[in-house]
């Protein structure tokens, strides 16, 4: 891992081993630094051309008719931005002034996420290779868990990914919001860059992963309700601002959010982690932890997103909205627990799809009383709460406390 910018400068101006050795240049300025003479020199031709504005000296692409327009669009604005002009949809304040705040709690997301930023190639892979190589290393049933887990999870993130960027980003109107998607789009590109990263290292065959969405029944279910919810927001004329279209949107937000993110990840999250927890494919099971960091400061901010559009629009969370969501939920819970039963047709690492089925069933609760709905299976029980502490969010400094400090290295410059 690069470690400061001496690393970037070298890789990028190489420089011959006998250059560097030579007596002239152990004693030759860093070419990096301006002597005094140079920077006086600098300034002096600054104030000689003060007269000409620098963009005079060439033809302009910008006409006053543009000037104009630029113009006239930024009055439409209102002037500064106020808060209360800020809002999740339809609002027509200046989407670049970042300030002031309106969403804060967006804002502090997003610093989080920045906070907790790794790559795959940071995590060893070798006894995981060795493993996945050995005859008798994984049993069937566990090596189907890997295979399953990377072929749904390396194309649901890019569905979530392009959702984002195509669906989402351009209906949601404040700039705090934006910048935690522009985050969360860069984390689900690291994602799949993990799942790549584990086919690579265990040299799968990427054709049977990568199509395992096409192929294999449970998971084309789960990736074929993700794309239906994102179709009408995928035209490039669909515009919020109709009670119907505010609905879809609201929809979209609750399909990957609630469901995709927030359910339909969960039964292989589990079943990878746990085959960590019994010393099994450590590095695969470390990437996955990452991500379900990731995943949970995601889905926490959806959760966000979704009530405030419903406060800031109470016409739009009407009967049929709330039974529509309800019913959502209901079904994205169903489509999981038949992909635990297909991926783990018997018992394996210590639980089974009767187990999985309670675990979803206590998240689905946990996802409709999120967003302001009553549980649908009162009384169902966690039977893996060690889930919750990997996900605990309290925990995080703990967590990732080696890599923040590597970061916070990695980016301070030093000359
Ligand atoms: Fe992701
Ligand atoms: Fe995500």
């Amino acid at each position: 891992m690069k470690t400061n910018w001496n690393d970037y400068y070298n890789e990028e101006a190489p420089v011959k081993k006998e250059e560097v050795n030579s007596e002239e240049n152990k004693t030759s300025p860093d070419p990096r630094l301006q002597s005094v003479d140079e920077v006086q020199e600098n300034q002096n031709l600054v104030e000689e051309n003060v007269e000409q504005p620098a963009s005079e000296k060439m033809e302009s692409t910008l006409t006053e008719e543009d000037m104009k327009l630029a113009k006239e669009d930024l009055e439409a604005l209102d002037g500064r931005v106020q808060v209360d002009q800020k809002a999740m949809i339809n609002s027509r304040a200046d989407l670049n002034q970042l300030v002031p705040f309106k969403y804060e709690w967006a804002w502090k997301k997003y610093l989080d996420g920045c906070a907790n930023h790794w790559m795959p190639q940071e995590i060893n892979m070798t006894q995981d290779i060795a493993l996945w190589r050995s005859n008798d290393g994984l049993s069937d049933d566990e090596r189907r868990i890997v295979k399953r887990s990377l072929g749904f999870f390396s194309t649901a993130d890019s569905l979530v990914a392009n959702n984002l960027v195509l669906a989402v980003y351009r209906n949601i109107t404040n700039p705090e919001c934006r910048q935690y998607l522009l985050r969360q789009a860069f984390e689900e590109a690291i994602h799949t860059h993990a799942y790549q990263y584990c086919v690579e290292s265990l040299g799968m065959d990427e054709g049977e992963i990568f199509n395992m969405y096409r192929e294999v029944p449970s998971v084309e279910k789960k990736a074929a309700w993700g794309l239906k919810y994102t179709k009408e927001l995928s035209d490039p004329n669909f515009r919020t601002g109709t009670l119907e279209n505010d609905k879809i949107f609201l929809a979209n937000l609750i399909a990957y959010y609630c469901v995709l993110e927030g359910m339909f990840f969960y039964c292989g999250f589990t079943q990878v982690l746990s085959m960590g927890r019994l010393n099994k494919m450590t590095g695969v099971s470390e990437q996955f932890q990452y991500i379900l960091r990731d995943e949970s400061m995601h889905v926490n901010f959806g959760i966000d997103v979704i009530n405030s559009i419903k406060n800031e629009n109470p016409e739009i969370w009407d009967e049929d909205m709330i039974s529509r969501a309800r019913h959502m939920i209901l079904e994205g819970t169903q489509y999981e627990i038949d992909y635990a039963r297909d991926s783990m047709p018997r018992g394996v690492l210590g639980m089974n799809a009767k187990m999985m089925e309670e675990y979803l069933k206590f998240i689905c609760n946990r996802r409709l009383v999120q967003i302001g709905l009553e549980e649908e299976y009162p009384g169902a029980k966690n039977p893996f709460p060690w889930m919750s502490e990997i996900m605990d969010l309290r925990k995080e400094k703990n967590f990732f406390e080696t890599r923040v400090i590597e970061y916070q290295v990695g980016g301070s410059l030093k000359f």
